[in-house]
């Protein structure tokens, strides 16, 4: 059995790992450098180790290609490729419509295709499967499922093999297919009714997060304002055992899903007719949290940051990765910026950012928190500026949300 993955991100190459143990797996990507150096055994995901991306290369079982051509003896087909938003903040499906296109102009006998790409309900009956048929050269009726990804990069107590996940085909040929394909390295498969109850509980699970993240944002401006710490009310509300769950304040959320998926599930609810007033208000309390931070170190420093040093500790917008996506501390730096800091940033785990370097974490007039990687040392973080302004209630002794 030959799978090909579309896409060697954060999600196609974790599946393409697992997935090699049992199939020969071609990695199809349309970055040549990420291609040149899966090809060295070099994994540019964390969480992917490039011991075992080596040892799958000298099994036989993986190689990464830029090439159409070699994907076209494939039997199973899945699709990792990005669903940002546009400059207009709409859902943009190019990259899907490209992997289609692979699909259509290299592919030309009947296959399972298998959407793990995060998109609205709808998208693989109403955009893959149209696409795909109108790319292909001859008439193919192809099976096609969904099957959303929930890999959190980083994270070591869940990955595919213990983390549920959801399926459904667009026939029943095409769900039981789908379920052979992953019973193979996931262990608990949860088959749905239809491929748009699968999209929809995607992004329902990822609103879910966007919505408390922001009432915990907004709840952590209030317990400031009553004089009150937001950390031991929030320890306090958690020791109830049932009804509650613990979100966390901080400079705003990134990364390429939950600032990105809730608004699709908005534009495909407006387009429909339906209110998504939760989703939209959520948004902009997150966005706005980088401003409230930027205030607040403003109102403690004589109200004024002009000429101020201020060095910004963790750009990543969660520890522990080197993933900028939609980072909170992009939005710090620009209200930074506009209030006339002089600000640079320290994150060795990044390291180079939108042209920039890594700072020493030393030196400045202010530090402000935004990202804690594991490997940044507390103290070092309290020495690095006489006012420290942390976002992520880990660094103790420092001002705070
Ligand atoms: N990163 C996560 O934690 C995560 C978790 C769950 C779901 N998702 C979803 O999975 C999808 C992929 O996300 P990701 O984080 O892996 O993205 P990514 O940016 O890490 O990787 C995408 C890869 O696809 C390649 N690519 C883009 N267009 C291509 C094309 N037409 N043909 C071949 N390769 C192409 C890019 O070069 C890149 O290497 C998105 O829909 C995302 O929302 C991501």
């Amino acid at each position: 059995m030959k799978v090909t993955i579309i896409g060697q991100g954060y999600v196609g190459l974790t599946i393409s790992i697992f997935a090699a143990q049992f199939f020969e797996v071609v990695g199809f990507d349309n970055n040549e450098g990420v291609v040149d150096r899966l090809n060295h055994g070099n994994s540019h995901i964390e969480g992917v180790e490039s011991d075992l991306l080596k040892k799958r290369i000298k099994a036989g079982m993986y190689r990464a290609t830029t090439r159409g051509k070699d994907v076209s003896n494939s039997d199973i087909v899945v699709i990792a490729v990005p669903t940002p938003l546009t400059k207009n903040r709409q859902p943009d499906l190019s990259f899907i419509d490209s992997a289609c296109k692979t699909i259509g102009q290299y592919i030309s006998h009947p296959i399972l295709v298998i959407n793990e790409s995060t998109s609205f309900p709808g998208t693989l009956r109403n955009f893959i499967k149209p696409a795909v048929e109108k790319y292909s050269l001859t008439k193919i009726e192809h099976m096609y499922a969904i099957s959303p990804e929930r890999v959190d990069p980083g994270r070591s107590d869940y990955n595919q093999k213990n983390t549920p996940r959801i399926f459904s085909g667009l026939t029943s040929d095409a769900s039981a297919k789908t379920k052979d394909f992953y019973s193979k390295f996931c262990d608990n498969l949860v088959e749905v009714s239809s491929p748009e109850v699968a999209e929809a509980a995607k992004l329902f699970e990822n609103t879910f997060r966007q919505v408390n993240i922001a009432l915990v944002n907004e709840f952590a401006q209030i317990a400031h304002s009553l004089g009150i710490s937001v950390y031991e009310t929030l320890d306090a509300a958690n020791t109830k055992p049932y009804g509650f769950m613990k979100f966390t304040p901080s400079a705003g959320v990134g990364g390429h899903c939950i600032p990105v998926d809730p608004t699709y599930l908005a534009a495909v609810a407006e387009e429909h007719g339906a209110p998504a007033t939760f989703i939209r208000r959520a948004n902009e309390v997150n966005l706005d949290m980088s401003k409230y931070v930027v205030n607040r170190i403003a109102a403690d420093n004589g109200g004024n940051l002009k000429g101020k040093s201020v060095l910004v500790v963790g750009v990543a917008y969660k520890p522990n990765v080197a993933d900028v996506r939609e980072t909170a501390a992009e939005l710090v730096i620009e209200h930074l910026r506009s209030q006339g800091a002089a600000v640079s940033w320290h994150d060795d785990v990044v390291g180079n950012w939108k042209g920039e370097s890594s700072a020493l974490l030393q030196g400045a007039d202010i530090a402000v928190v935004v990202t804690k990687h594991d490997s940044v040392d507390e103290k070092k973080i309290l020495a690095s500026a006489p006012y420290v302004f942390d976002t992520t209630g880990k660094v103790k002794g420092a001002k705070g949300l």
